[in-house]
């Protein structure tokens, strides 16, 4: 099983309407092929992460990551033994569009330095970042 953990810079205006649109197609094909994850927007950034098996997973993030609206900044992955957020898919929760917390800022800004800067996200950053993800895990549930 895999997760990815992205950020992007929107290419558009991103309303209310349409971010809603975006999260109700999501959900949808998403449960279809059983994947997990949320996505993020502080209003120019999305940060979505993203879990499940890997056929499944991977041609959906290539689809994601040639979808003209937005355009991929940094992206890592890791190899999970299990889902962080199974209970989301059972509620049907597969892409959330949430008011920013502390953590999810956090990981917006220090990526987006990390881009500007051109910076290679190595092994052990990215091991940090998906361990926020378990901390969000916690603070979620
Ligand atoms: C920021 C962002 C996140 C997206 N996340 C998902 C997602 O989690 N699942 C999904 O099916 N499509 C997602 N999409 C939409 C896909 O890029 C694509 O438009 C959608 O899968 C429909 O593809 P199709 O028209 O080839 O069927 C996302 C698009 C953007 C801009």
């Amino acid at each position: 099983m895999k997760a990815v953990l992205y950020l992007s810079k929107a290419n558009q205006e991103f309303d209310k309407e349409s971010l809603k649109a975006l999260e109700l197609q999501s959900a949808e094909n998403n449960r279809k092929l059983g994947l997990s994850g949320y996505l993020y927007f502080d209003g120019s950034k999305f940060l979505q992460y993203l879990e499940g098996e890997e056929e499944n997973l991977m041609p959906l993030l290539n689809r994601i990551r040639e979808d003209s609206r937005h355009d991929f900044l940094c992206e890592t992955e890791e190899e999970i033994p299990a889902k962080r957020f199974p209970e989301w898919n059972m509620k049907n929760i597969q892409s959330m569009v949430l008011e920013l917390g502390l953590v999810e800022k956090t990981i917006i800004q220090t990526l987006s330095i990390f881009v500007e800067k051109g910076y290679h996200l190595d092994k052990g950053i990215s091991r940090d970042l998906f361990k926020l993800m378990d901390h969000l895990k916690v603070v979620t549930f």
